[in-house]
Parts: C-alpha cells; structure tokens; sequence
C-alpha cells in the first residue's frame, strides 16, 4: 500500500512515498527567501510552495520508481500552519487525487513529528512523545499509533521559536537554532543563569519571559562595550541560553514519563537536532533506565517522510478524507 506524502505547511516542500515498511523517496526543497526578513514571511512562503511544488512531487515518484497507477492514497498536511502555505499543498493534492482517482488523507503536522520516529525503526508503545519545532512545544503520551493526549504545551513561545528569536538579539541569522547549537558547544553554560520557567507548574512551558530575561541583559551593558561583549561572550550566553531551554525541557519530560510510567521516550521537530538536548536527554533514558528515540536528523525538521507515514497509519485504519477538507492555522484535535 504505497502512500504518496506532501507537505506545506511552512517554508518547506517537501513531497516523500512510503510503503508501510520503507521509504522510497523522501525530497525537501527549502525556501531561502525569508534570511533577508529574520523570519518567515508567510506570502512568499506560499508562492514559493507554488512554484516548486509540481517539481519535488514529480522527483519524489521518480525517485521512488513509482507510477501514479502505483500510489494508493495521498496524505497531505492539513495544519497546524500558515494558511496560505497549507492551501497551496492541499489545493495540490487534491487536484491530483482527483486526476489519479486515488483518496486523499489530511494529516496533522505534530502529529507527523510524533510518528516520524516510525520511519527508521518501530519504537515500544505506550511512549511519551516531546514535539519541540519552531512553532510547538508539546508533550503526548503515545499508546498506540494515531491514539495519544496531549499531556501539556507552551503557553507562549515554542521552543524553537525561543531560539530563533534570543539569537536575533545576539545577531544570529535566522533560524538561529542549528547557530546557538554550533556556538553553545564552545562556551560555558553557567556563564549566565537564565530563569527556567515554569518549573513547579504542571507540564505546560513558557519561553518568552527567557526572550526578555536575555533582551534586559544585553540592554544593561552599556551600548559601546556591548558589540565587543558580544564578540567575547556569545559562545558562552548561547551556551547558558541553550541550558535553559533544555533544562525546562528534560525537566518535564521527567515529569511526564514518571506520571505515565512509559518505557520509552520519543523526542521530535526541529529542536530535537539539538546537541545539548539530546545529550540530556540520553542522561534522563539512562537514569531513568528507559529507552530514548530520536528519529533522524533529516526527519527532524519538516518532511514529507512523516506525512507519508502518518498517511499510511490512517488508510491502515480506514481514515480517509474527501475533497472537504480544509486547512486549519492552530493546533487541534484530530485524532485521540
Ligand atoms: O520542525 P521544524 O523544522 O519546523 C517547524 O515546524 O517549526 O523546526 C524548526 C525549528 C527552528 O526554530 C530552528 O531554529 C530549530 O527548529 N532548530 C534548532 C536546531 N535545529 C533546528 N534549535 C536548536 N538547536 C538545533 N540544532
Ligand atoms: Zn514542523
């Protein structure tokens, strides 16, 4: 049963096909056009999904060897996401649902981060799930496929976003997650103690009072030292900064697999390419003497590889879609 997987939801295109056992093909085209903007300008995004999207879906059948004859349904990311970008995927893969007679199947973006780690490898149920991107930070508990809860999330900034932003002020392009990673590695994390926040309340997040925390710092170093700071220090402030944001994290991933009692831990988005992340992360699997899956770091960040696979959970199941469906912009329930 081959599934065709487009995804649109943010300034990638990505298009992939799955069989239920491997993936055939898996293609990403980026967009570079926002670097300029320091963050993602959701017009150009969804013309940018316009004019390659015909392209990464053609190379991903062909490098699959796959014919349209072949394809049993497609999945295409329905939400979370920008309007605009999701539009142009859905409008896409329903025009071809139509010209091919195959059935579409919407798929919820997070959800897909969740289930990415079935690409490479068959994690043990029930787990607990951290979805870490630029736009949620959340956390499930996972006991089969496609049946989870969300168990708490970011009342502000996601962590990703937390990143992106703090590295502006430190002068780092956009996105400057993979920088503050790169960086962090050389400097010392207690140079700075950021305020961890949240910590005693339940398993819900908050980031933007650290945005803030860092903003006051830098504001109170007097502006003609401050350039040259920055040029001694960075390593060390995207050091600290990165043990806040993970601190938090493993904090309540701590948290949530004692109140599960889950024997696996799954860590997934964008920020789960994260060194410092993922090096606690193994500490608390070790400690907690449970077992730790990251998927890939290709599949980290946004694919169509998830959406293929998410799809394929969903015709296994029966879960179809039709040419109702429609995109949504915020995070809700699909399936429970
Ligand atoms: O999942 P993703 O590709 O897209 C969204 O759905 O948001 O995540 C992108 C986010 C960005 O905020 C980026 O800065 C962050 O993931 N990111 C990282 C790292 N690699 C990507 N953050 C920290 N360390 C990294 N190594
Ligand atoms: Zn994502």
């Amino acid at each position: 049963m081959l599934v065709l997987g487009i995804e649109s939801s943010c300034d990638e295109t990505a298009a992939a096909v799955y069989d239920g056992r491997r993936l055939l093909s898996s293609v990403i085209a980026s967009q570079s056009d926002h670097v300029d903007f320091g963050g993602i300008v959701p017009e150009l995004a969804s013309r940018a999904h316009e004019k390659v999207i015909w392209r990464t879906v053609s190379q991903a059948m062909s490098q699959a060897g796959v014919r349209s004859e072949d394809i049993h349904a497609l999945a295409v990311t329905e939400g979370p996401g920008l309007m605009g970008s999701l539009l142009v995927g859905l409008c896409f893969a329903k025009g071809l649902a139509i010209q091919w007679g195959k059935p579409v199947i919407g798929v919820n973006h997070i959800d897909a981060h969740i289930y990415a780690t079935f690409i490479d490898e068959q994690p043990r149920l029930p787990f607990v799930s951290l979805v870490v991107s630029g736009g949620h930070t959340q956390i499930f508990h996972v006991t089969s496929p496609l049946r989870h809860t969300l168990m708490g999330q970011t009342r502000d900034d996601a962590a990703g976003e937390a990143f992106d932003k703090i590295g502006k002020l430190l002068g780092l392009a956009y996105p400057a997650g993979p920088e503050i990673d790169r960086l962090a590695r050389d400097g010392d994390p207690s140079f700075c103690n950021f305020p961890r926040a949240m910590m005693k309340k339940g398993l819900d997040f908050s980031f933007s009072g650290l945005k803030t925390s860092v903003l006051y710092y830098l504001q109170d170093i007097p502006e003609p030292e401050r350039e040259q700071f920055l040029i001694k220090h960075r390593a060390d402030l995207c050091a600290s900064i990165s043990a806040a944001i993970t601190d938090v994290l493993i904090h309540k991933l701590r948290q949530a697999v004692k109140k599960t009692t889950v024997n696996s831990v799954i860590i997934a988005g964008g920020v789960s390419a994260n060194t410092m992340l993922r090096y606690k992360a193994q500490m608390l699997a070790d400690e907690l003497g449970i077992s730790l899956h990251i998927p890939h770091p290709k599949y980290c960040t946004d694919n169509a590889a998830m959406i293929a696979v998410t799809g394929w959970f969903k015709a296994n199941e029966g879960m179809y879609d039709d040419m109702r469906l429609k995109p949504y912009a915020r995070y809700q329930w699909d399936i429970m």
